[in-house]
């Protein structure tokens, strides 16, 4: 059985079967899912999904692309909504140097303040972090170092980096990027990383792995990525299936 701990299902790439789609992937053992919330509208939309069926639960958060239009009043709905059980976590939030806007003081306020709600609900934190290690490990080291619960999603740093995120307590999102020709770092974090402190993820519909790249992407294949995790680390892909399953229990569900 495999744990999906990453997807956009209410993306609207799924708009033409998002229903059959879903239904279909308990039957292909995807057991639970995590569907994400990028801006204030897709948490509703996220919350929608994780009310309607009961195998989806929900991250609640504003990506921080999409932070410049936050104000206090959506960090109390963010609260409303944790109230919720199906609520699992507060993502995804954190720093994107890449795309780089809004500016990354905007950007860092809105990262600060929600890992702060997280610990005020204590809920566990979904982090994207691209081209912003310093920053991101900075603001973590600020707030609670060795004491987080939570994910680094769609890890695209070094192993360095990935041993020390794994010290404050997170695991490792990976997902089809390292199936890619040019995952050589990624391929190492995974060598290097315990599979303890790994994660099975999608970020559907992107990041498709090999061999479907460039289609859209959805937790069906994640086998491609528990198959490539498995000859990296030398184990069978029973073994991957089974402990990333535990993990992203332990994390989200408390099971
Ligand atoms: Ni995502």
């Amino acid at each position: 059985m495999i744990f999906e701990s990453h997807a956009h299902y209410d993306d609207d790439a799924f708009d033409e079967d998002r229903e059959s789609l879903i239904e279909s992937l308990q039957e292909n053992r995807i057991e639970y899912v995590i569907n994400v919330g990028a801006s204030m509208e897709s948490t509703e939309r996220t919350y929608e999904l994780a009310k309607k069926y009961p195998f989806i639960y929900a991250a609640v958060g504003v990506h921080p692309s999409d932070t410049l239009p936050l104000g206090e009043k959506d960090m109390d709905r963010l609260k409303e909504l944790v109230a919720d059980e199906k609520v699992v976590a507060i993502g995804e939030i954190g720093l994107d140097y890449y795309w780089d806007e809004p500016e990354r003081e905007i950007q860092k306020k809105w990262f600060k303040r929600q890992i702060e709600l997280a610990k005020e609900v204590d809920l566990p934190i979904i982090i994207h972090s691209r081209e912003a290690a310093k920053d991101t490990l900075d603001i973590l080291h600020e707030h609670d170092a060795g004491n987080y619960r939570g994910v680094m999603h769609c890890f695209s740093y070094s192993p360095e980096i990935a041993k020390e995120v794994v010290k404050m307590g997170f695991y490792i999102g990976v997902g089809g990027v390292c199936t890619y020709k040019n995952a050589k770092k990624l391929v190492e974090v995974v060598e290097e990383i315990p599979l303890e402190h790994i994660l099975l993820e999608t970020d559907c519909p992107y990041l498709t792995p090999v061999p479907y790249r460039g289609k859209r992407n959805s937790s069906l294949y994640l086998p491609y990525v528990v198959e490539k995790i498995a000859e990296i680390k030398g184990v069978t892909v029973e073994e991957v299936e089974r402990v990333t399953y535990e993990n992203a229990m332990k994390l989200f569900l408390n099971r």
